[in-house]
């Protein structure tokens, strides 16, 4: 079923409130999300992105019914990951001549995806320009790495929306499509969760890009990007937020991260927590377990923290699996501007604290020289060393 979007533009995605996991089970999701395909009727038909593999079938069905396929004059294919092109196939079967416009990597991407099907491709690059008719056109944007090499945006005349694609996006269902029907507490959630795990490593790009469409001088009047709410209301808001997490963004927030194996681990933890609440009452303090607490949802708190403080148990002269697995992909969300601290405990060789430190340092942390270790269970001589490490990782 299409939604109207503003004039001519309507919504003709898939509203998802079943999806729990994204990028296999990588990226959780808690509050449903969506694939946005937007469906352009001026003078010429344009479809700009589809919806994800498993719904092709319905998206194609439900797009018949709103419109004769031989109709559409022009696909748009802002991105080539599957969750915007994996209703291509099922469409081109049926309109196999039918344009599609998109940068030259996106065709790298569709045609190593799905194949060489000798589809009718139209390489475009930013400034390129599609009249429509009724005196609107569509400008291309290349969206190089944010966040795959092929991603671009497409901004319609005449509306002045901005079709960002994965930019500015959420994970997030929101039925009524728009930012100002949606929670906005969850809205807030899911986009600063959606910039920490997806677009944060290409925070340097985001910048410029940010930059780059600012002197363009376009008005915006709608966002329209491929997942979550539809930014109609002072869509200024969601830009202006993007420029401050682009910029090593921190609040004034403490995370402790820990694992443990026989509560030893998480007992310095939470006295961690009680000392940094004791020093700084106005700094926000939060504390996780890996195994028990979402990833995700994890690294949106570290994202917001100026430090954090992470602990494992020695096991087997290493730390404990779920905290290296953690910091795996810490490392790769190339965070920037954060200090760091670690702790754990032990029974005999007691390696943990070191290796986390040399994990830490090379996820790009500045790491501080206080340590909390223990052996066998922590006693309060143990937690005598818990003043100076948050007084130091405070500083
Ligand atoms: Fe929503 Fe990069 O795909």
């Amino acid at each position: 079923m299409r939604k109207l979007v503003k004039n001519n533009v309507s919504w003709v995605g898939y509203i998802d409130w079943e999806l729990e996991t994204f990028h296999g089970d990588d990226y959780s999701i808690k509050n449903g999300s969506s694939q946005n395909a937007y469906l352009v009727e001026e003078e010429k038909t344009v479809l700009i992105d589809t919806v994800w593999t498993p719904h092709r079938f319905d998206f194609v069905d439900n797009l018949k019914k709103e419109i004769d396929l031989n109709k559409i004059d022009y696909i748009i294919a802002n991105h080539g990951e599957c969750d915007h092109s994996g209703a291509l196939s099922a469409l081109m079967a049926e309109i196999p001549d039918t344009p599609i416009y998109c940068t030259a990597q996106c065709v790298k991407s569709l045609e190593g995806q799905y194949g060489k099907h000798g589809w009718n491709f139209h390489t475009v690059k930013t400034g390129d320009t599609l009249e429509i008719g009724n005196g609107k056109k569509l400008i291309f944007v290349e969206m190089k790495m944010l966040h795959w090499p092929d991603s671009m945006a497409t901004y319609m005349t005449g509306d002045n929306i901005l079709f960002s694609n994965d930019a500015f996006g959420q994970h997030f269902a929101v039925e009524e499509l728009f930012n100002d029907k949606a929670d906005q507490c969850l809205l807030y959630k899911e986009a600063i969760k959606y910039y920490t795990n997806i677009l944060n490593p290409f925070s340097a790009l985001v910048a410029k890009k940010l930059e780059e469409i600012n002197g363009f001088n376009l008005q915006i009047d709608i966002i329209a990007p491929s997942h979550g709410a539809i930014w109609r209301e002072r869509p200024q808001q969601i830009v202006e937020k993007y420029a401050q997490w682009a910029e090593a963004y921190q609040e004034n927030q403490v995370t402790v991260v820990y694992d443990t194996m026989w509560e030893g681990t998480a007992k310095i933890a939470h006295r961690i927590a009680e000392e940094l609440h004791r020093q700084s009452p106005e700094t926000v303090v939060k504390v996780f377990s890996i195994s028990k607490a979402d990833k995700n949802e994890i690294m949106t708190e570290v994202f917001k923290s100026k430090a954090i403080v992470v602990g494992s148990p020695t096991v087997s002269n290493s730390i404990i699996s779920s905290v290296a697995g953690w910091l795996e992909f810490l490392k790769q969300l190339k965070f920037k501007n954060k200090r760091a601290a670690a702790f754990g405990c032990y029974g005999w060789s007691g390696e943990s604290v070191k290796i986390l430190q040399e994990r830490l340092r090379d996820a790009g942390f500045e790491v501080i020289e206080e340590t909390v270790r223990s052996l066998w269970n922590p006693e309060e001589s143990d937690f005598a060393a818990i003043p100076a490490l948050v007084s130091s990782l405070l500083k």
